[in-house]
């Protein structure tokens, strides 16, 4: 038998316990022994449990945890950075290997906890810390491997996805989609964390540091969050043959890497376009396989609880068997940053200039100076002093179309720039 303990028995907590009390009999046999929840670490001795448990399993001390030797795998489910981060460690000083779904504690402290991990010889597991129920961890650290691993796109953020999509297909404005998304419950009264891009952006630093085999500072991680995205773009998106997603991109170049959040055109043929609501998905590219795309549900009780289940069966079967891999938890090599302003974009441009002869070369005389080509031009002819001009450029250098925008922006006959919104493409396409 495998003693282990939950810390946190909220939503995925009580998930994973339902998960293992309706799948009691299947995981032992997968494990080769018994798994008993010996422990649940919880804080507020007032609250109804979403599911029965026997009075002795709940606790509000975590040192009854942490100093039971017999407890061997320690389920972080609390969320946030402490006390999580402290317990995490603690438990792996003390010899128990750790399952989490915490994004922030891996993606702030990863190499850290992998080096302690290896250092105590312990597994540390966390495939629900991205993408909640989709597997992706595991399949980059495993399935993957024979890969060079050269670019990630994923939509890893199902609160802006849900926005995004309900803005698209109901034309309505960001704030409008926003509420709804809290009304249903897929955005928290304070959803800057999801609207800004960081949690995208924790999400994508963990992907990175293994499809890369570097160490990624997650304040080094370009972002941008969807709170400027108009339902004037979206539809100028729709005319153009693209969608606007929220895109968390990790590309591999010959002189480092470039990792950042933005929300971005993809054409409407781009297999990440279906993906709507508040569904997650990741697609990349490896050297070998050529695409790979998963799709699933990033969030939610049962998807992330099935993730956490799966690690806890992985890492409960290799201590039954004594064979824990802290060999494949990879020392980072550090690999070079490259700062956003290097990278070749195409970009959506959208300004107001005044409808007056001369204007349109007068901008595209800023933009060729500044080696800014374009590939597409849309201007719409209304009965008005000022007049909306929509440009897709070819790609460019991001530290030229920022130059640009800087010299129209000085341009008497450019009233407004609205916005500015990178156009991704496909790997091959
Ligand atoms: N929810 C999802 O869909 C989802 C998806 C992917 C990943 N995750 C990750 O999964 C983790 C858990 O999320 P959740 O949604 O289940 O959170 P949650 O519903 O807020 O549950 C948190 C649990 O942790 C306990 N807790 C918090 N601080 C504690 C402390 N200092 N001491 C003892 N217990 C403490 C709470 O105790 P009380 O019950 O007594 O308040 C509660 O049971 C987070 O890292 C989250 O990012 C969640």
């Amino acid at each position: 038998m495998i003693k282990i303990a939950i810390l946190g028995m909220g939503t995925v907590g009580s998930g994973v316990v339902a998960i293992m009390n309706k799948r009691g009999e299947n995981i032992k046999n997968k494990v080769g022994t018994e798994l008993k929840v010996e422990k649940i670490l919880v804080k507020d001795n007032s609250k109804k449990r979403e599911i029965e448990l026997p009075p002795e399993v709940l606790t509000y001390n975590v040192e009854d945890i942490l100093d039971d030797p017999e407890i061997e795998l320690i389920v972080e489910l609390m969320g946030g950075e402490e006390p999580a981060y402290e317990y995490i460690t603690k438990a792996i000083s003390k010899g128990k290997s750790v399952v989490t779904a915490n994004k922030l504690v891996i993606a702030k402290y990863g190499d850290e906890i992998l080096k302690l991990a290896r250092e105590n010889e312990v597994q540390v597991s966390f495939e629900a810390s991205v993408a909640g129920g989709i597997p992706i961890i595991r399949p980059l650290k495993e399935s993957l491997v024979a890969n060079r691993i050269e670019e990630i796109y994923g939509i890893l953020n199902g609160t802006t996805n849900y926005i995004l999509t309900k803005m698209t297909q109901e034309r309505i404005e960001f704030d409008k989609a926003l509420e709804e998304a809290q009304r249903l419950g897929y955005a928290e009264r304070d959803p800057s964390s999801d609207t800004k891009g960081f949690d995208a952006a924790y999400k994508i630093a963990i992907l990175s540091s293994i499809a890369f085999e570097t160490s990624v500072d997650a304040d080094s991680i370009y972002i941008e969050g969807i709170e400027g995205v108009t339902l004037e773009d979206i539809k100028l998106a729709d005319e153009l043959g693209y969608v606007i997603k929220l895109l968390a991109i990790g590309k591999k170049y010959d002189d480092g890497l470039n990792i950042r959040v933005h929300p971005a055109f993809i054409s409407k043929n781009h297999p990440l376009a279906m993906v709507n609501g508040a569904y997650n998905a990741i697609y990349l590219y490896g050297d070998a396989v050529g695409d790979v795309m998963l799709y699933g549900k990033g969030a939610g009780q049962m998807p992330t609880g099935s993730a956490v289940v799966a690690d806890i069966i992985q890492v409960a079967k290799d201590i039954n068997y004594n064979r824990l891999d802290t060999h494949s938890l990879g020392a980072p090599r550090n690999q070079q940053i490259k700062e956003i302003n290097q990278i070749d974009n195409s970009f959506y441009l959208r300004i107001q200039v005044l409808d007056k002869p001369g204007v349109m070369s007068q901008v595209t005389k800023v933009l060729g100076d500044n080696h800014v080509s374009l590939s597409a031009v849309s201007q719409k002819h209304m009965l008005t002093p000022i007049v909306p001009l929509v440009l897709i450029t070819h790609p460019v250098k991001e530290e030229n179309m920022r130059k640009s925008l800087y010299e129209l922006e000085n341009l008497e006959s450019v009233v407004k720039i609205n916005n500015l919104i990178r156009v991704e493409k496909k790997h091959n396409g």
